[in-house]
């Protein structure tokens, strides 16, 4: 008998993927296109929504007529997104009226602050998790409406609709295009009330958005339609952020589990269970998923730039053509490294939250160089991943003692280790790092009755375990330079 197959879709924030997992959760092909990047002004951020669409379509045809599947083995589809990332398109011709603007771009910092001055900022934390920030999609819709032209009336006329990545793909991919999202992206919008499970009406109006613009909310493991595969319908059964699928891929099912993926970001998630827990640290609420009519929440720790620093070395300053040399680079430096890197490219997200913070170097001296600055921009990750794991212990009263990694960047020994280091916790990473496309796949097995929970758990292999290696003192000083660094990198803009 031929093998069988789940596909995962994964469109992040820079390339569009299709995966093909086989039933003992192998990844069995992949293909991968990186898209243009649209920076229209300093601390802007737009995709264009039809290169998102035509890259999808591309890989994914690519992986079948590469492997030679028949439709026939294919079972199901996942799909998995970057969050938060908007685009507002007309319901009449199916067209975007403006790019997509994306989870990174911030110049909607003016509208948080008129929300803020409207005394919305506890409204928001009680209802959607969230903090009023220009990460999330509510006020990228909103500057649409305001800028596009003739947008806003199209809007109340009831001729326009809003989705994140998960939407615009199921609306452009599926043979029903029906106006859907899953609960972790619906979650991310800054519109959505997470305790009573529907869109807020009192957040559309504060941003003046039309509730007729919004998708119909399904849970995560659920029918989305189907995908037209050579003649043959395969339908969609999984969908979610892709921040939570590497959550459900790394099978953290258990209130108390954690794992931190380093993509273009770097998100850290805990399951918390049933509960919604509130963060007094920094960090969101956020919903992990819906499964078989309960939903579960986590707690998040967002940071904005993670591998798109070392992506910054590459494409920006030329330090190398391969972010995988960055690993060789950073570990020419035989002496400690004086230099700090806070990649606040995109303003800071968790814990501090800072619209307004810009990247800066410290430490410079005559003889600093490429590897300095390589090694300085890697450890910015574990950095920030120590601030956040910080807040998170808090949060939970319990102490982490080891934490799953998972996303592109983990493979980077260098960084691993020193992020044990930094933590002083044991850092495990799995045979496969591609949580996040596992994480999709196994929402749609789950819902296709192919795989239970407990097989999903068992799918993951563990690859390496980094110890800690470094004394306290030195632990102590290095954070506490970040610390600094980071404090300096702030509120200059504003
Ligand atoms: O919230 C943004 C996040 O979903 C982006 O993920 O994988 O592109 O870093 P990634």
């Amino acid at each position: 008998m031929k093998q069988e197959y789940i596909v995962a879709l994964d469109q992040g924030t820079t390339s569009s993927r299709a995966l093909l997992v086989d039933l003992n959760g192998r990844i069995a092909g992949m293909k991968q296109k990186e898209f243009k990047q649209y920076f229209p002004e300093p601390g802007w951020v737009e995709h264009d929504p039809e290169e998102i669409i035509s890259s999808q379509i591309e890989v994914l045809k690519d992986l079948i007529s590469d492997r030679q599947i028949h439709p026939d083995q294919i079972k199901t589809i996942g799909i998995t997104n970057q969050r938060e990332t908007v685009v507002v398109w007309n319901k009449l011709t199916g067209k975007p009226i403006y790019n997509a603007i994306v989870w990174q771009d911030s110049r909607t910092a003016s509208i948080c602050e008129s929300l803020k001055n409207q005394g919305l900022s506890d409204y928001v934390s009680e209802n959607t998790g969230l903090l009023i920030d220009s990460y999330f999609s509510g006020t990228k819709i909103r500057w649409i409406l305001d800028n596009v032209e003739g947008a806003r009336e199209e809007a109340e006329a009831g001729n326009l609709c809003f989705g994140t990545i998960d939407t615009w793909l199921i609306q452009r991919l599926t043979i029903q295009q029906q106006h859907l999202t899953d609960l972790t992206n619906a979650s991310r919008t800054m519109l959505f009330n997470i305790r009573d499970l529907c869109w807020d009406s009192k957040l559309f109006e504060a941003l003046e958005i039309p509730k007729s613009m919004a998708p119909e909310v399904l849970p995560s493991a659920a029918h989305f339609g189907d995908i037209e595969i050579d003649g043959k319908p395969i339908p969609v059964m999984g969908i979610a952020g892709d921040q939570q699928a590497a959550l459900f891929g790394q099978g953290c099912f258990t209130a108390g589990e954690a794992k931190n993926t380093y993509g273009t970001g770097c998100f850290m998630l805990m399951n918390t269970g049933k509960k919604i827990k509130r963060s007094k640290n920094g960090l969101i609420t956020t919903i992990a998923w819906g499964l078989d009519n309960e939903v579960y929440y986590a707690l998040e720790g967002s940071i904005f730039v993670a591998g798109a620093a070392v992506q910054w070395l590459r494409d920006e300053l030329k330090f190398f053509e391969d972010a995988a040399e960055s690993e060789p680079i950073a570990l020419e430096l035989k002496k400690e490294n004086p230099v700090y890197v806070v990649p606040a490219f995109a303003g800071l997200g968790a814990p501090y939250w800072d619209m307004y913070a810009r990247g800066a170097i410290f430490g410079l001296t005559r003889d600093t160089g490429i590897p300095h600055i390589t090694r300085a921009t890697l450890d910015s990750l574990a950095y920030q991943t120590r601030d956040i794991l910080d807040a998170m212990q808090k949060d939970a009263q319990t102490e982490l003692t080891e934490l799953k990694v998972d996303g592109g960047a983990s493979s980077n020994n260098y960084l691993m280790q020193f992020q044990a280091d930094i933590l002083n916790n044991e850092v495990i990473r799995h045979q496969s790092v591609e949580s996040t496309a596992l994480g999709a796949a196994s929402l749609a097995a789950y819902a296709s009755g192919i795989w239970t929970l407990e097989e999903i758990r068992e799918l993951k292999t563990i690859e390496r375990v980094f110890t800690p290696n470094m004394s306290h003192e030195q632990r102590s000083k290095r954070y506490t330079g970040w610390k600094k660094a980071v404090g300096r990198s702030r509120q200059w803009l504003e």
